[in-house]
C-alpha cells in the first residue's frame, strides 16, 4: 500500500519563478448549453494558486476538460479562465498548451498573473505520454507543481512525461493533492463496516479500481446502482430491458461478483421509460430475472424505491463509506430521487466516516445541499477509488520524496 511522502511546497522560494501547474479544470458541463455547471474543482484549487502568486510567481496551470478527439470550442478551458477572473485573479488563455504563440504568451506574463493554457486534450500526444510533447509542456515552467488529484491515475504527458524534466527540489504537490491524500488516507484503515456506494456511467474506467478495492480492502457491503449496476445486473442474470450494457464491462463484472458473493447489492427495481414514447412517463420495474416484465423498449434511468430502502438499511450500520458515481440521471428531475434517498441517509449519520467523490458525485452533493454533513468531498474520481483500493498512482508515484 503506498504512503506517500512528497515533496511539498513548504519551505520552497517561487519569487520569481515560472511555475507549471497541472490542475484538474474538468469540471461538469451542462449536457445542452455546455455551461459549466459546478466549479468546485477551481475552487479548490485556489488555495495552491493563490499562496504561489503571494509566493512572488508567474502560475501556468494546464488542463483537460472532457474527452475531445481533436480541437473543440465547446472544450476550450475560456470559461475556467472567466471563473478565475470573476474570482479576482488576472488570468489570461494561452491559444494552445504548446507552440511558439503560447511560449510567448508565457513568457510576456508577469509574475502575479496566471496563464491558462488551452485544452491538453487537443493534442493526442497528451493522453500517449508523448516525450516531446511532454518536453515541450514542462519548458514552459522552472518548477512543477502537481494539483489535478482528478487526474493522477492517468499515465499522461502532463501528468508523468512531465516530470521527469524536473529534478530534486523543483517538483512537488500542491496544497490541493496534499489534502486529499491525508483526508482520504484514514480509508486505508477504514473504521467497519466498510460500505461502498458506486454509481455514475464510466463502467470500464472504473472496474479495475472496483477490483482493487474488493481485492485490498475486503469492503463489508459493494451497493452498486446507476448505469455501472447493469453489467452486473446481466451477470448474474437478471434483465433490466433496453438499458444499455456495454458488453465489454460484463467479464468485468462477473468476476467482481464471484469475489464479492452476497457482499454485493444490486438494484432490485429500476425506474424506467418507454424510450420511443412521445411522453415519457417513468414506471418502476421489479426486476426478478428474466421473466422481468422490463421490455426491451424500456431503459431505467434510476434505481426504484425498493432499492433505496434496502441500500439505506445496509447503509446505516456502517462506520466508512465511499460513494462515486450518482446512482441515476440526477439531472433530470424524475430520476434523482434514487440518489437522493441514498445520500440523504449517509448525511443523517455523523457515525460514518463518509467520502463522496469525483466531480460528478460532488456536484450531486452539493445540489441536494448536504455537502456540509458529509466527512470529505473528493475532487477525484477515478483517482479517489484508485487511492482508496490501495493502489500506486502514476501521477503521484514519480514524484520526489520529501527530503
Ligand atoms: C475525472 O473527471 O475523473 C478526471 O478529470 C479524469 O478524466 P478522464 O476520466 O477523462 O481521464
Amino acid at each position: 500500500m503506498p504512503t506517500y511522502k512528497k515533496q511539498t511546497m513548504d519551505g520552497v522560494d517561487f519569487k520569481g519563478k515560472t511555475v507549471l501547474m497541472r490542475v484538474d479544470f474538468n469540471t461538469p458541463l451542462d449536457k445542452t448549453t455546455r455551461r459549466m455547471t459546478d466549479p468546485s474543482r477551481i475552487e479548490e484549487t485556489l488555495p495552491t494558486i493563490g499562496e504561489l502568486l503571494a509566493g512572488g510567481a508567474k502560475v501556468v496551470l494546464m488542463s483537460h476538460l472532457g474527452r475531445p478527439k481533436e480541437r473543440d470550442t465547446a472544450l476550450s478551458l475560456y470559461q475556467a479562465v472567466d471563473y478565475l477572473r470573476r474570482r479576482g485573479y488576472d488570468a489570461m488563455l494561452a491559444p494552445d498548451c504548446v507552440g511558439e504563440e503560447t511560449e510567448k504568451v508565457v513568457r510576456e506574463a508577469k509574475p502575479g498573473q496566471v496563464v491558462v493554457l488551452e485544452n491538453l486534450r487537443f493534442h493526442k500526444e497528451e493522453e500517449k505520454n508523448d516525450k516531446d510533447f511532454a518536453a515541450s509542456l514542462a519548458s514552459l515552467g522552472d518548477v512543477f507543481v502537481e494539483d489535478a488529484f482528478g487526474t493522477v491515475h492517468r499515465a499522461h504527458a502532463s501528468t508523468v512525461g512531465v516530470v521527469r524534466h524536473f529534478t530534486g527540489s523543483t517538483a512537488m504537490v500542491g496544497r490541493l493533492v496534499e489534502k486529499e491524500l491525508q483526508q482520504l488516507g484514514r480509508l486505508h484503515d477504514p473504521e467497519r463496516p466498510y460500505v461502498v456506494v458506486l454509481g455514475g456511467a464510466k463502467v470500464s474506467d472504473k472496474a479495475e479500481f472496483l477490483e482493487g478495492l474488493v481485492r485490498n480492502m475486503s469492503p463489508e457491503k459493494v451497493l452498486i446502482g446507476g448505469a455501472m449496476a447493469f453489467p452486473f445486473l446481466r451477470a448474474r442474470g437478471v434483465s433490466a430491458g433496453g438499458s444499455k450494457v456495454d458488453e465489454e464491462d460484463v467479464p468485468t463484472a462477473e468476476r467482481v461478483s464471484k469475489v464479492l458473493g452476497d457482499r454485493l447489492v444490486l438494484p432490485g427495481d429500476l425506474v424506467a421509460v418507454e424510450v420511443a414514447a412521445k411522453v415519457q412517463i417513468p414506471r418502476v420495474f421489479e426486476l426478478r430475472g428474466y421473466d422481468t416484465l422490463m421490455l426491451k423498449s424500456w431503459a431505467a434511468y434510476d434505481i426504484g424505491p425498493a432499492t433505496v430502502e434496502r441500500f439505506r438499511t445496509e447503509i446505516r450500520p456502517a462506520r466508512s463509506l465511499l460513494g462515486n458515481g450518482p446512482l441515476g440521471v440526477v439531472e433530470d428531475p424524475r430520476f434523482e430521487s434514487g440518489s437522493r434517498g441514498v445520500y440523504e441517509v449517509i448525511a443523517a449519520y455523523p457515525h460514518i466516516f463518509s467520502a463522496s467523490v469525483g466531480g460528478d458525485t460532488a456536484a450531486m452533493v452539493r445540489r441536494f445541499r448536504l455537502d456540509g454533513r458529509m466527512s470529505v468531498i473528493s475532487t477525484g474520481g477515478g483517482a479517489s477509488l484508485m487511492y482508496a483500493a490501495g493502489m500506486d498512482m502514476p501521477g503521484i508515484a514519480g514524484l520526489p520524496d520529501a527530503r
